[in-house]
């Protein structure tokens, strides 16, 4: 078994290019969650994708490449707001929705006309992306609906049959899945909250248009209501109220800050007990894994400070809850 993980898991880099360029899936890591990568260029690599986390056709991919020249050779233009955030966070936790030209298959962009791209911000992967002439494409690798991989062994766990091999970065310095970022109408509008902010947006672009929602209309891109989810039922909102509600149940307490006054048959993860954000963001998935894996009945969670990135963990908690 060991053994067998060790040749499944690993830094070796050449391992990863053999098997991409063969037109298998990778696990990769990224500043934000692990992605499930293929040649985003071959039709027959990138079904692999869809099949392997169970995913729509009409949830679309991001490609992800290591520099703007390889941004370039994808697309028709570059509108000059989203080019300034892309010099301005990239490589980094953006995506942005830009005109696709003929080279993207359609299956990437689910026959939109845009297709979303990032440069990631992880030393091991913009290295591999550096010996590939093609750009991967990577959503993350879990299965769909279920909770985003940060570390190596969580995508193992879950989809380690069905790639060729996962390269170990680590866990993941963000913990939350890139800000998508796009223009409409004229105005820069972002459609999923993640790893960098509105504020961060907001200093280098003026003010941006919300277009989050939580409607499950798939066309709103990455916005599938139910998201994000672990298999335990998990509720949002008032800890002691939530509390007092379950009665006779065992609960798995997801909190921030403050723990609660209660003790008995609870389980608390404080995701950050010094109530910073970022490392909120950083052991978000990996508690809802933690509470989907205890002893329990029920997860509770409270909603954190809306600002920073409180909002983007506060968009994954709502789309991970029941209520
Ligand atoms: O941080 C991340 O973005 C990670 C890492 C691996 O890069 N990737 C990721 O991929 O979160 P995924 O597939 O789980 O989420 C990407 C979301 C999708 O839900 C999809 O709806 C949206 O991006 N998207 C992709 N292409 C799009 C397009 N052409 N137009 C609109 N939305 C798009
Ligand atoms: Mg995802």
């Amino acid at each position: 078994m060991w053994n067998f993980l060790f040749k499944m898991i690993g830094t070796e880099l050449n391992k990863a290019v053999k098997h991409l360029k063969a037109g298998e899936l990778v696990g990769i890591p990224t500043e934000t969650v692990y992605g499930l990568a293929a040649n985003g260029l071959d039709v027959n690599a990138v079904l692999k994708i869809f099949e392997a986390k169970e995913r729509p056709f009409f949830d679309p991919l991001i490609l992800h490449v290591n520099n703007l020249e390889k941004v370039n050779v994808l697309i028709l233009s570059f509108d000059l707001r989203l080019k300034k955030l892309a010099d301005a966070f990239w490589p980094g936790p953006l995506t942005l929705l830009l005109p696709k030209n003929q080279l993207v298959p359609d299956i990437v962009t689910s026959g939109l006309n845009q297709v979303a791209i990032r440069i990631p911000n992880h030393p091991l992967t913009l290295s591999l992306l550096e010996q590939l002439n093609f750009p991967l494409a990577a959503p993350s690798a879990n299965p769909f609906g279920y909770i985003s991989p940060t570390t190596a062994l969580h995508v193992n766990k879950q989809l380690g049959e069905k790639v060729a091999y996962i390269l170990d970065g680590g866990a993941c310095e963000i913990g939350l899945e890139s800000t998508i970022v796009g223009v409409e109408e004229g105005k820069v509008c972002v459609y999923r909250l993640g790893g960098l902010s509105i504020e961060q947006l907001e200093a280098v672009v003026g003010e941006v248009t919300l277009k989050v929602n939580l409607s499950g209309d798939p066309k709103a891109p990455g916005q599938l209501k139910s998201h994000y989810a672990p298999t335990k039922p998990l509720f949002l909102g008032d800890l002691e109220k939530l509390f007092n509600q379950h009665r006779g149940k065992k609960l798995i307490c997801l909190c921030f800050g403050e723990p609660p006054p209660f003790k008995d048959r609870v389980r608390i993860l404080n995701l950050s007990p010094n109530c910073d954000l970022q490392e909120a963001a950083k052991n978000l998935f990996g508690f809802l894994r933690q509470a989907d894996e205890l002893d329990g009945d029920v997860i509770i969670a409270q909603n954190l400070p809306m600002l920073g990135l409180g909002l983007a963990i506060n968009d994954r908690l709502k789309r991970a809850a029941v209520n």
